[in-house]
Order: C-alpha cells, then sequence, then structure tokens
C-alpha cells in the first residue's frame, strides 16, 4: 500500500524525466501533493538543469529554498515562459477541468499555469469526479474593501458563499496578495465557464478556483503505488 499523493508525484517526475525539450524555467504549485513532489524533485537529476523555480504561494517558494531547490524566482521572467507547471487540484472533471485554491493559492496558480507552455497536474483517485463542485466548494479571492458588497451579490445569485476561517487568527482566511478568501457552496455546476464569467464581472473579485481548459496531463496516484497519464487537448500556449 502506497500513499497515492507519492505515487502522482513519482508519476510528474517521471513523466518530465522523458520530455524532450529541456526544462529551464518550472512553475510549482502549492498543497500536499506538491509537497510530496518538491520532496522528489531536491533528489533528482532533473533539479539540476533547472534555471528558476516560480512558485504559486508564499508557502512553495520557503518549501523549494529549505529543500534546497534555491533558485526560486520572485515573478515570471518577462523574457520566458514557463517551461512546465507542477500543481495539484481539488476536484478534476471528465474534461481536465479543476477546481483548485483550498490552500488559498488559486490567483498565483491561475497566473502560473496561463503562463506555462505545458501543465501537469498530480491527484489522488479521490479528485476525480464527473461534475465539479461535487465534493468540494469553489474559492474567490476578493479584494478586503468589497467584501460586504460581494458577499451580497454572491449570496444573491445563490452561490452559497461562506468565508474561510484560519486557524492560525481569528476571522477570514487571508491570502498572500492580501485578499478574502470565501467558498462557494455551488454543488454540482451545470455550466462552471458561465459561472466563471459571471464571477469575473464582479468588481472585487480577483480570481475564482475555477481552472477550464488549462490542464495537458492529469497524473493520477493510486494506493497500489501505480500511477496513470490522462492527457487533454489544451493546445501549447
Ligand atoms: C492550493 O491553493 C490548492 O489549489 C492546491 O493545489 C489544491 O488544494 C490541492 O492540494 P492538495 O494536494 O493538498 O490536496
Amino acid at each position: 500500500m502506497c500513499d497515492p499523493k507519492d505515487a502522482a508525484a513519482r508519476g510528474a517526475l517521471s513523466i518530465l524525466s522523458e520530455l524532450e525539450e529541456p526544462i529551464r524555467v518550472m512553475g510549482v504549485g502549492t498543497g500536499s501533493t506538491v509537497d510530496r513532489f518538491i520532496s522528489l524533485l531536491a533528489g533528482s537529476e532533473i533539479s539540476e538543469g533547472i534555471e528558476g523555480y516560480v512558485p504559486t504561494s508564499i508557502d512553495t517558494g520557503l518549501k523549494l529554498y529549505s529543500r534546497g531547490l534555491r533558485r526560486v524566482l520572485d515573478s515570471i521572467p518577462v523574457s520566458d515562459k514557463i517551461d512546465v507547471y507542477v500543481d495539484g487540484a481539488d476536484e478534476v472533471d471528465p474534461s481536465g477541468n479543476l477546481i483548485k485554491g483550498r490552500g488559498g493559492a488559486l490567483l498565483g496558480e491561475k497566473i502560473v499555469a496561463y503562463s506555462s507552455r505545458l501543465n501537469i497536474i498530480i491527484v489522488d483517485e479521490s479528485k476525480l469526479v464527473e461534475t465539479l463542485g461535487e465534493k468540494k466548494p469553489v474559492p474567490v479571492e476578493v479584494v478586503p474593501r468589497a467584501l460586504g458588497y460581494v458577499y451580497r451579490v454572491l449570496e444573491s445569485m445563490g452561490l452559497n458563499p461562506r468565508h474561510r476561517s484560519c486557524s492560525c487568527k481569528d476571522g477570514p482566511a487571508v491570502s498572500d496578495n492580501g485578499g478574502i478568501l470565501l467558498d462557494l457552496h455551488t454543488g454540482p455546476m451545470k455550466d462552471p465557464r458561465r459561472l466563471d464569467v459571471e464571477l469575473h464581472m464582479i468588481p472585487g473579485i480577483v480570481e475564482t478556483g475555477l481552472f477550464l481548459g488549462l490542464t495537458d496531463i492529469v497524473v493520477v496516484g493510486s494506493r497500489d503505488c501505480s500511477w496513470r497519464m490522462l492527457r487533454f487537448d489544451r493546445g501549447r500556449r
């Protein structure tokens, strides 16, 4: 028996080792599955050729650095695209669309996902769903001064917003960017793309945890230590 997150992380490393093009700049996601990936990466030959890591959160930047992956970049290089991005997800639907942001890093993750040539998502089987919203809420990051207004609008849309509590302080969870994190308890979503557009039209919502059409590969880790790869047709960006 294995931890399926470890299996998924191993799968990603194996896929990376077989890529024909060199990896110079790597985007690194946030969360417990990525944590396993960082540990494996730190002991691998792949890391030797990497010139810079773009972390999606403060947490990931610190983890990379503390495990010896010290070429942590402050931002995405203007002259370069990110060659590969590896991240986890909260839900994955059969088309490779995702809910992300349980760790509050959705904004950093969305920016890196858009800037990367190849997006690899690593998950355990429990993250696979038929319809997004089945198990997990959709997070949104909100500018603090717009919170009251945004909250009311989200309620009136029937999206059941809840502010996320944080165990290390009283009150709502605040992102690395100073935004307030709300979770929308939508239930299974009929049209996530439309919802994403509607949410982006509300002034004060900075970003959503809906990652639609951004996935190239999903690596699914299993308890029997195996992993499998699902490919999607995002097209090279
Ligand atoms: C971080 O904000 C999230 O998007 C994570 O990538 C996602 O929640 C997956 O995290 P785990 O790998 O810890 O389940």
